[in-house]
């Protein structure tokens, strides 16, 4: 369903660009533009640019760029009705009557009300005098009733149908709660609760939403925990367990654990900056979102091999979205919830506040693994502490060097020389892996015009014409005059220029809110490209008008027939007329 443009600029104008994107990406002014760490593909050096003037965004190291509302369809994985709707709603805006299809949005919507629906629930059967036995489970673990109220824990009893029945009876229907992943579904069509007698954690997201749920056995039977598989309105690797309370206290930086039960415990005890995954290992989706709140994360996975591989696989995560990491060590516990019961909310703090660096907790792993006291032991020790140290800023590299050197009694000179050597290395393989990844995606973008590798010169004309099109609709007079789509070589661009030319010769806006109605969002992505480059043009009209000249004559040489192609009859003919 087509939205008229009055109705887009006003939802364009209510949602500056850079303010809808700076929620999502920390934005640096460069001039009259903002500059970024990409959300849409791993980088380390920003290349999403944001432009105000005009609106939109474009990314040089993955193609991808559009306006606001594909900036929100990408981001939030909506379909384009979708984003509008949740830019509209955002601004305050109401959405035109005319009906367009929001029906993913209303059964999305559903969701979030049987959640809420189910939450309280389960709430009221922990509560229940005939549950008692659950409510215990909680006093057990030491949480207070204040904090079962907060978090909204619950308990779903030991029953194939309550919560089905109670659903039932406010109209939500068996395969909508089974699409919210409620109910199940027997081999013979059945439906009956997904949890039965676990005691019940929701997950809130960070706009209050109850997204989804965790179920833990009140004893050692398994599988220990039980969690809401993706739906509509959950995706668990997007999820941060209490994020919704923990976004309110980052500026002392973000407590990450493994469990539900380790976050319940630490935010009791005054840690309301601690989170955790949900149900799954961390992923680059969450490392995002923690980087937009804070830019320090202290580390305080499981004291177990799990846990510290864990800890190995963070510490490189939040290295590529450049948050600080620093590693609580805790011994006498198995994790931070059994460490506060044990020793207490001051201990913890403590652990807190002596921290290591990931730098420092790197080296301490390291010299755990050699024996020092012999040569070899030291030799490996000094190569691997290398290794580490040539990761680091030359500051850093010298302090920490001395410290080994004294360790050691290896020279600093050449443990120093032995980070630089290292540090070298690492750096052409970076660059090698840069343009790698530069060729894969020149690859990618050629597959939207899959002829611009065979008519590359003719492919680069029209690239060029369009892009000073979109940036100068006032000169499409001139260029009319000189060229028809006729004269386009590649069918895509042909499709483009088509599109853009009667839009302008129409006064429609060729904005790129307006565009994103008419183009998909591949096509999208490669103009809001050249409108990027044509505006880096110097001289647009005059490159505008060369550019026509060589298009001209690459189409000629495109239309003289190759004479391996023609029959004996054709060729003679070909030859008697010229
Ligand atoms: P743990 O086994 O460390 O559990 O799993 P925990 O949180 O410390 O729980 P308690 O203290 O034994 O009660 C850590 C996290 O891994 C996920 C859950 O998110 C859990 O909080 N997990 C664990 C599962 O999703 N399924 C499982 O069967 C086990
Ligand atoms: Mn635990």
């Amino acid at each position: 369903m087509p939205f008229n443009d009055t109705f887009l600029e006003e939802l364009r104008s209510k949602n500056e660009i850079s303010e809808v994107i700076g929620a999502y990406v920390n934005l640096k002014r460069a001039g009259r533009l903002y500059k970024g760490l990409c959300p849409f593909h791993g980088e380390k050096t920003p290349s999403f640019t944001v432009y105000p003037d005009t609106q939109s965004f474009y990314c040089f190291g993955c193609g991808v760029g559009g306006d606001v509302v594909s900036f929100i369809r990408k981001a939030e994985n909506l379909d384009y009705t979708e984003a509008v709707k949740l830019l509209a709603d955002r601004s305050g805006m109401a959405m035109p009557d005319s009906g367009y299809d929001d029906s993913m949005l209303k059964r999305r919507n559903r969701i979030y009300d049987m959640n809420k629906e189910a939450a309280h629930f389960f709430f009221s059967q922990l509560i229940d005098k005939k549950n008692a036995h659950a409510l215990q489970y909680y006093f057990d673990r030491g949480y207070t009733f204040d904090t079962i109220k907060h978090f909204g824990l619950g308990y779903a009893p030991d029953s194939w149908d309550a919560l089905k029945k109670h659903l039932n009876e406010k109209r939500y229907s068996n395969e909508e709660l089974y699409a919210a992943n409620l109910l199940r579904k027997s081999s013979k069509g059945t439906y009956y609760d997904n949890f039965r007698n676990r005691v019940i954690i929701p997950i809130i997201d960070i706009r209050g939403r109850v997204v989804g749920f965790g179920g833990r056995v009140l004893d050692d039977s398994k599988p220990k925990y039980l969690n809401t598989s993706d739906t509509l309105a959950y995706k668990k690797t997007n999820q941060i367990f209490a994020m919704n309370f923990a976004k309110n206290h980052a500026d002392k930086g973000i407590i990450l654990c493994e469990g539900y039960m380790d976050v319940i415990a630490l935010h009791q005890a005054g840690f309301e900056n601690a989170v955790a995954s949900c149900g799954t290992s961390l992923t680059p989706e969450q490392v995002r979102t923690i980087s937009k709140y804070t830019d320090t994360v202290i580390l305080s996975q499981d004291a177990d091999e799990a846990g510290r591989k864990a800890v190995d696989k963070s510490i490189g995560l939040f290295g590529t979205v450049g948050v600080k990491v620093k590693v609580i060590n805790f011994t006498g516990a198995k994790d931070p919830d059994e460490f506060i019961q044990k020793f207490g909310a001051d201990r913890f703090k403590a652990l807190i506040e002596g921290a290591e660096t990931d730098t420092e907790y790197k080296l301490l792993l390291a010299r755990e693994k050699y024996d020092l006291t012999s040569n070899a032991g030291r030799a490996d020790y000094v190569g691997e502490a290398a290794r580490i140290l040539s990761a680091l800023d030359p500051v850093k590299r010298d302090i920490y060097a001395s410290e080994i050197a004294e360790q050691t009694k290896v020279s600093k000179t050449a443990i120093l020389s032995e980070c630089k050597r290292l540090a070298g290395r690492r750096e052409r393989r970076a660059k090698r892996e840069i343009n790698r990844s530069a060729m894969q995606m020149r690859d990618e973008k050629d597959k939207i015009n899959p002829e611009k590798a065979r008519y590359k010169a003719a492919a680069l004309a029209e690239e060029r014409v369009i892009a000073v099109l979109i940036n100068h609709p006032d000169f499409l007079r001139t260029v009319e005059e000189r060229l028809t789509e006729e004269d386009f070589v590649t069918a895509f661009n042909r499709h483009i220029f088509t599109v853009l030319k009667d839009r302008i010769a129409a006064g429609n806006s060729i904005h790129m809110s307006a565009m994103a109605q008419v183009l998909t969002a591949e096509e999208l992505s490669v103009l809001t490209g050249l409108e990027a480059f044509g505006r880096g043009l110097s001289h647009p009209k005059q490159e505008c008008l060369e550019s026509i000249g060589t298009l001209k004559a690459e189409k000629q040489k495109t239309l003289k027939p190759n004479p391996d192609e023609l029959s004996d009859d054709e060729f003679r003919e070909l030859f008697n007329n010229s």
